[in-house]
């Protein structure tokens, strides 16, 4: 297995584009089973979730053709499969993301039930609730779910208990076919549900009010294949700004939506980092000292829980105490424990995390169990004194684009060695 060493303390400087978001390609990717035929995506993100979306519609009999970086032409003609096996869905819980359109097309979907994971239980009850209240009939039989609608969706009002987004995503991809409206109340207003519908809707599909908490599906008899670029990743983006604000230097990045980035940059405004908007480019200038902040983790235009252990990692060098709230996942302080091993001082009671500013962190060898969480202990990494290393790279791959050449390009010391 390989882990990422940091050699730390070294200011950022210079310029890195930001790759296409891994949550909104997820989506996009399953939503081409809707309808057969020739699609195009651009901009998709080279990460290991990709690879494994693109693994499990290959299994479903969809042909699937790179043509240069981040171009794919998928075609779902063929397809015929409608299951996602457990091998799959242990990989990656978006497997899921394969209910709602195979329901629609095939009227007919089997996936392998998902078990909790380390940030947290993540039940899919509300996909399911969603799906039997459009007419499909649910049955769980050793470890998997099967929908099935033999006569058909049809269009209902849902009200979602709470706001999930590849919840809404499989609903708003099932009622795109269903007869008559369908009406999603307490909808997730995430870009890439967003940006999913915009897709769903260049297939011919009438979705309104995507973005908004109450989001309209008229069912069509059919949809067709388009082409689609996927939209830069802001969990991404505000990663690079943070690396840029713990090592106290200044970093630009190309190709983001400064939109979609509102949350975390007037929070990194706040910390004292200066930031200016330029188009479809952000820069961000470390300020000498980092002020603490207090920041709650809520669903979109909120902060989003993807960005808390980074966030986390830049407040340890605070001048001062922070008090941060996740209220998305019940466990997702898995980082906690590691920062407090490069010199933090954090405490946590329940969902509150105290994070009290030190003077400076110190490297460590370090182990995270999931994606955004590695991602902090490189910026960690990064600010601290001398060498860290982080072992399970697989979880950084699964979300972040040639991370250690970017960083390179910013002037890091990082570099990847097998254990
Ligand atoms: N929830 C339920 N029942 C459901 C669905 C969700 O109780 O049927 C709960 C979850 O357990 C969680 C909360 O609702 O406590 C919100 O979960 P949500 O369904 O919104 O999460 P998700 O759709 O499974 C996506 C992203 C996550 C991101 C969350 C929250 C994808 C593929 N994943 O997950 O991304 O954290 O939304 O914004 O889009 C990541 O990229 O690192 C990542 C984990």
């Amino acid at each position: 297995m390989d882990r990422i060493v940091v050699e730390g303390g070294i200011p950022l400087h210079g310029a890195v584009r930001i790759s296409g978001s891994k949550n909104a390609a997820l989506p996009i990717f399953a939503a081409t089973l809707i309808a057969g035929g020739e699609y195009h995506i651009t901009n998709a993100p080279a990460l290991r979730d990709v690879a494994t979306i693109i693994r499990l519609l290959a299994e479903l009999g969809v042909l699937i053709e790179k043509q240069s970086t981040g171009a794919y032409r998928v075609d779902t003609l063929q397809a015929q499969g409608y299951e996602a096996t457990y091998d799959m869905v242990k990989t990656m819980r978006a497997s899921c993301l394969v209910l709602g359109p195979l329901l629609a097309r095939f009227g007919r979907a089997k996936v392998s039930m998902p078990g909790g994971c380390a940030i947290g239980e993540r039940p899919i009850d509300q996909h399911l609730k969603g799906l039997a209240a459009l007419g499909a009939q649910i049955n769980l039989d050793h470890g998997y779910v099967e929908v099935v609608a033999p006569g058909g969706l049809k269009g209902t009002r849902i009200t979602m208990d709470l706001v999930t987004v590849t919840g809404v995503m499989n609903i708003m991809m099932a009622a795109t076919r269903a007869r008559g409206l369908t009406v999603i109340e307490n909808a997730a207003r995430e870009p890439e549900v967003v940006a999913l519908a915009r897709f769903l809707n260049s297939m011919g599909a009438r979705i309104t009010g995507a973005g908004t908490t109450e989001i309209k599906v008229e069912g069509v008899e059919e949809l067709h294949p388009t082409d689609v670029e996927v939209i830069p990743d802001r969990i991404e983006a505000g990663t690079y700004l943070v690396a840029g604000a713990i090592t106290g230097g200044q970093v630009a990045l190309e190709d983001v939506n400064i939109e979609h980035l509102a949350n975390i940059v007037d929070k990194l405004r706040e910390c004292g980092c200066q930031i200016v908007e330029n188009g479809t480019g952000v820069s961000l200038k470390a300020p000498s000292q980092i002020r603490p902040v207090n920041v709650n983790t809520s669903p979109y235009p909120g902060f989003p829980t993807d960005m808390q252990a980074q966030i986390m990692a830049l407040l340890t060098l605070a001048g001062g105490a922070s008090v941060i709230v996740e209220n998305i996942f019940e466990n997702r302080f898995m980082h906690v424990a590691e920062l407090r091993r490069m010199g933090a001082d954090i405490t946590v009671t329940g969902s509150t995390a105290t994070v009290r500013g030190v003077k400076g962190l110190s490297g460590a060898p370090l182990m995270a169990t999931d994606l955004r969480a590695s991602a902090s202990l490189v910026l960690a990494g990064l600010a601290a004194s001398g060498r860290s290393t982080i072992a399970r790279v697989y979880h950084l791959d699964r979300g972040y684009e040639k991370m250690e050449e970017k960083l390179k390009a910013l002037g890091a010391v990082v570099y990847r060695e097998k254990e």
